[in-house]
């Protein structure tokens, strides 16, 4: 018997593996496999999801006016180049969608984030992911992968697996060696966090005048809305125009938008998440090097970390109710991914660290 059959490539693809968040037997394990935020959200953004209770029967703002007039106002950007989705996640898959088909390539960093390899491949289009040295994208190895055929350059700054970001002296010299046809989207997830260190920059006002750059930012980090699936992106006008022409009308609902307008003025609840990620993540990272064990630099919310055996490493944690991400499926099978919780969960991650020696099997 045969039944509908998936264009060529779709039963190829392996399929998002998200951070774990059950353990068998622990009603509530302590989970630092999504990078999410520890602190929650906004009081203001809580309170304004709450307040959107009584518009449930009614379909979002297809525009998403109030959140796009907030953003522009706030991070100083033409409204009209904007464009939203279901989490950043979506707004890859309109770039890939509307840039990519089969024939065609995309190229990443080796260790690139999950999800673009997915949104590419479910085009048709292949995925090339240019070698990373020392777990760093390496713009020459970047450019170097760009073929004729290159349609997409993906790069994530900080990112995601390894925290480790790009001086933005180097994305501007990766945006001077691409042709013009080939869109850069510039992956900002956790530029919140890298804001204010030295040579970063999150690209926004410098894309302004760039036809072929889309920047894209989320509201699951820092601003700690993960559950509402919020992300956007700035683009040029032609861009933004190509996205709009597939996106879905509906991807933001109207609870996630009043929240995120909210969170977008509490600027004092990003700032305190931020420095707390930033104070943990020195902790858990000299924690980890007095063990031994090789980190990589982060920018980020989270701590990769090299470790003997990470598998068992990996089942030791869980054998004290902490999640904790294992790397294999990004090709990093000796790595774990450990986010930055509040201070008592770091405590228990160090405690863990303390007791048993992750290195070794449990
Ligand atoms: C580098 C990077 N980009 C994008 C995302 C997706 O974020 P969201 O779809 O929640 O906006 C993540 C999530 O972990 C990420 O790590």
């Amino acid at each position: 018997m045969t039944g509908p059959i998936p264009k060529p490539g779709i039963l190829d693809i392996a399929a998002y593996v998200p951070g774990r968040a059950k353990l068998a037997g622990v009603e509530r394990p302590l989970k630092l496999s999504a990078n999410e935020n520890p602190f929650g959200c906004s009081e203001a953004a809580r309170a304004a999801f709450l307040a959107a209770a009584s518009e449930l029967h009614l379909y979002p703002d297809a525009n998403t006016s109030r959140l796009r007039g907030a953003i522009a106002e706030k991070f100083k950007l033409e409204p009209e180049r904007l464009v939203f989705g279901a989490g950043s996640d979506e707004v890859f898959a309109f770039a890939a969608q509307a840039y990519l088909g089969p024939g065609d390539n995309a190229v990443q960093p080796q260790y690139g984030f999950a999800a673009w390899a997915i949104a590419v491949a479910a085009t048709g289009a292949r995925m090339k992911s240019a070698p990373e040295p020392d777990f760093v994208a390496d713009v020459d190895e970047i450019l170097a992968a760009v073929d004729e055929s290159t349609r997409v350059v993906f790069v994530a700054n900080p990112a995601n697996p390894t925290g480790t970001w790009l001086p933005f002296s180097e994305i501007e010299r990766l945006h001077a060696g691409l042709p013009a046809c080939v869109l850069l989207v510039l992956d900002g997830a956790y530029a919140e966090c890298a804001i204010g260190i030295e040579g970063f920059s999150d690209g926004l006002d410098w894309s302004r005048d760039k036809q072929n750059v889309l920047v894209t930012r989320t509201f699951s980090k820092a601003y700690g809305l993960a559950s509402l699936r919020i992300g956007w992106a700035y683009g040029s006008s032609s861009v933004v125009s190509a996205l709009d022409r597939i996106r879905l009308p509906f991807s933001v609902p109207r609870a996630g938008e009043a929240a995120a307008v909210a969170a977008l003025g509490d600027d004092a609840f990003v700032r305190r998440s931020v420095a707390a990620f930033d104070q943990g993540r020195r902790e858990l990272d000299a924690a980890l090097r007095d063990k031994g064990l090789r980190t990589l630099p982060s920018a980020t919310n989270f701590v990769t970390a090299c470790f003997d055996d990470a598998k068992a490493a990996d089942a030791t944690f869980a054998q004290h109710s902490i999640l904790v991400r294992h790397l294999a499926n990004y090709g990093m099978p000796d790595w774990l991914r450990i986010s930055i919780g509040t201070p008592d969960d770091i405590k228990r991650v160090i405690a863990v660290l303390q007791q048993v020696d992750p290195a070794k099997a449990p």
